[in-house]
């Protein structure tokens, strides 16, 4: 039941991506480039940054936390392993008091070759025992050396303390100790501060440029519909109702919008910080980095899973939204027959399915996603407990140490961040790349009014000449066939005939709303196709049969922006349409504002504007179309007389119903469906007896009746 004002298209996605629609876009980014490349620039800084917290904790942890030198016990015993670790590592070793025992230092350690390592661990060069390597040079730290004589080993240059016979030293005592360890944690704690202060004011300075950028990409693309819209023919706009328009104006450039801001520029930093994740874990440890990503091909199929669920439901909503949105629109815009016809349950029921489905399409998403997020987390939380039991063996061997294994979980955590929201973003490319397309067929709407290289821009002398013109609203049915006849220079012709016989659409034609197609309407002898449009419509002056208001004062409604037009001269065309009255009756007079519609004016109050408002650009040739059908007769007479005057000079083409209100035009003309049946002065055509005679005849034999309207 409800009518489609174009929403239903919302339901559509488009591809998730789309080049040629892409490319497109990107002219309307071209202004902005400047913009785009900044938000880039930090985009890639901050990834880079990101990247850098945890491999500085691991630094902490290797460098600073867990140091211990290790005790290296040597047989002498002349074989090949021990001559081989001998020649490599002996310069590096330092000598304890007991014979063949050293201590490998950890820096020396750190940079072994783990593999190595492990060979000479099973050959028991390296024992359990550990150290702490101390190099005083403060009087301080000496002081500490005197202070628990005991503890220390070594000599001059090499102090060392194994580790448990450090926890017994006082607090103090060891802070002074680690002084140096203490100072370099602190550093890199710093560091990490100022890293995570840059990466806010990048952050922000992103965000900004980007959304400066996207912002005033969209205001652009809004305006060029706009202007683009406004310069299409008004047939474009029976074809097109507003609610569809609105919706691209509006929701179309919004998802646009989002994908630009929210997808765009972080799927990229997200690609690169995975790409930087997986080549900084397989640098640093293979083994383990091949361990993390071991859940990957699960999530892989979960998210393929997912997201084509997640797609459906997605679509689902769009759709349901928009049949909510058409009907409101129809229940609203229509209030009156609703209450009227005593329709409100009736269609309370019929809201409570649409919002029932939207309810349940919802409803869906979410169940969908309450499964999937979790899911994914499980999953990542897998790949973090199969790390800590598969990277705390390592480090209990040895094979690594303690701070790649913390910044591998850090590492984990920041990749599955982005695979989470991976399906949600998906979901937005898809429905801008399907917004984008409408976008872009209405700009590619083509069908502009037609502008002659060079426009006849003079002064309009009046003389109007229909030639032959036949007219089709659909291209099949003609509602005007061979429609001859003219208006000269200086004169008022009439044109009666039946509701539907075609009197608007010959109006329709000579302002140019639609087209002529066969025969031509000639002014002055020119085609009004070789006329300036502007020129033309500016000229012609209409009262249409249905008034418009807009939103704003009575003042403004009269000039319409015209601002040839004064406060003197807006009175004064009041004065002649006779709106002066009840315009000084108003609250404001010529200040007050009528809404848009003009919901707050009766019906032959607007009629009355709207003559004021035809009045006011002093035209050569006024149009009335039914112009005072809704004025009472005292009013009608008033403002013919007012007209008979302003008439002097000017052209008048006057449609009405009243056949009383055209008996002194110089020529009237009798249609009838769609055809010229007589033309003549009405004593000519009372002579006559044909058509004219019998409507005549018919309205005066029901006399004072004028709401009586003549049918076909
Ligand atoms: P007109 O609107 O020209 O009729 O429509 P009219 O003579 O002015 O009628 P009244 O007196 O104001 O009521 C002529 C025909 O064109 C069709 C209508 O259905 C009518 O049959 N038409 C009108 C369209 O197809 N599309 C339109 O936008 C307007
Ligand atoms: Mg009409």
């Amino acid at each position: 039941m409800y009518t489609d004002f174009g929403y239903m298209e919302e339901g559509k996605l488009g591809k998730p991506y789309d080049l040629k629609l892409m490319a497109r876009l990107g002219k309307f980014l071209k202004p902005y480039w400047g913009l785009m490349t900044l938000s880039l620039l930090f985009v890639l800084i901050m990834a880079g940054l990101d990247l850098l917290i945890p491999y500085l904790t691991k630094e902490a942890i290797d460098r600073y936390i867990v140091v211990a030198a290790r005790e290296v016990v040597l047989r002498e015993d002349g074989s090949p392993e021990e001559h081989r670790f001998w020649s490599q590592y002996g310069q590096k070793l330092i000598p304890k008091k007991e014979k063949g025992k050293f201590l490998l230092p950890p820096d020396v350690m750190q940079s072994m070759d783990r593999k190595e390592m492990a060979l000479f661990q099973k050959f028991g060069f390296l024992t359990e025992n550990r150290y702490y390597l101390f190099v005083p040079q403060k009087p301080e730290e000496e002081s500490i050396l005197k202070k628990y004589p005991s503890f220390f080993e070594g000599s001059d240059s090499h102090w060392f303390i194994s580790l448990h016979r450090m926890k017994e030293l006082k607090r103090e005592d060891l802070l002074v100790l680690r002084g140096k360890d203490v100072a370099g944690v602190f550093h890199i704690a710093l560091l990490v501060v100022l890293i995570l202060v840059i990466n806010f004011g990048l952050n922000f300075s992103q965000v900004y440029a980007m959304e400066l950028a996207g912002q005033k990409m969209m205001h652009d693309l809004r305006m060029k519909a706009f202007s683009h819209l406004q310069e299409l023919p008004v047939s474009f706009f029976d074809k097109n109702p507003v609610g569809r328009l609105v919706t691209r104006l509006t929701n179309d450039i919004q998802n646009v919008h989002e994908m630009f801001t929210s997808v765009l520029i972080n799927l990229l930093k997200d690609i690169l910080l995975l790409i930087g994740i997986i080549i900084l874990l397989l640098q640093l440890n293979r083994d383990l980095a091949l361990v993390s990503f071991s859940v990957l091909p699960l999530i892989f199929v979960t998210t393929l899973f997912f997201s084509r669920r997640a797609r459906e439901a997605f679509r689902e909503i769009r759709l349901k939204i928009a049949q909510m949105n058409s009907f409101f629109h129809e229940n609203f815009s229509g209030i009156k027959v609703v209450q009227l016809f005593r329709r409100e349950k009736e269609n309370s029921r019929r809201f409570e399915k649409v919002n029932d489905g939207y309810y349940l399409a919802n409803m869906k998403q979410i169940s969908i996603y309450a499964f999937f997020v979790p899911l994914v987390d499980i999953l990542s939380s897998g790949a973090i407990g199969l790390l800590l039991w598969y990277g705390g063996g390592k480090v209990i061997q040895e094979m690594i140490t303690l701070g790649v294994l913390v910044a591998f979980l850090s590492y984990i955590r920041m990749f599955f961040q982005p695979i989470r929201d991976l399906s949600e973003k998906y979901n937005i490319l898809q429905s801008a790349m399907a917004s984008l397309e409408r976008i872009f067929s209405l700009l590619d709407e083509d069908k502009k009014i037609f502008k002659p290289p060079s426009p006849k821009k003079e002064e309009m002398k009046g003389n109007i000449e229909f030639h032959h013109v036949s007219f089709s609203y659909n291209g099949e049915d003609k509602v005007l066939k061979d429609v001859s006849f003219s208006v000269r220079e200086g004169e008022t012709v009439a044109i009666v005939g039946a509701t539907g016989a075609g009197k608007t659409s010959l109006l329709h034609l000579l302002e140019r709303f639609y087209e002529v197609e066969e025969g031509a309407i000639l002014i002055d002898g020119m085609d009004i196709r070789e006329w300036d449009i502007t020129q033309l419509r500016s000229q012609i002056g209409l009262v249409m049969q249905e008034t418009f208001l807009f939103a704003g004062d009575i003042e403004e409604n009269i000039r319409l922006e015209n601002r040839k037009i004064d406060g003197e001269k807006v009175k004064e065309v009041a004065q002649v349409a006779n709106a002066e009255k009840f315009i000084q009756r108003l609250p404001h007079g010529y200040r007050t504002n009528v809404g848009e519609g003009g919901e707050t004016l009766s019906a032959g109050e607007k009629q009355l504007l709207a003559f004021a408002r035809a009045l006011s650009i002093n035209p050569k040739v006024l149009i009335l179309d039914e112009a005072t059908s809704h004025v009472d007769p005292e009013k009608e007479r008033l403002i013919q007389e007012g007209l008979a005057r302003l008439l002097k000079g000017r052209t008048a083409i006057v449609i009405a119903h009243r056949l009383s209100t055209i008996q002194h035009a110089d020529k009237i003309v009798v249609l009838h469906k769609g055809r010229v049946r007589e033309i003549g002065t009405h004593a000519e055509l009372m002579v006559e007896k044909g058509i004219y005679f019998r409507l005549y005849q018919l309205q005066f034999g029901i006399k004072e009746d004028r709401g009586q309207r003549l049918e076909g």
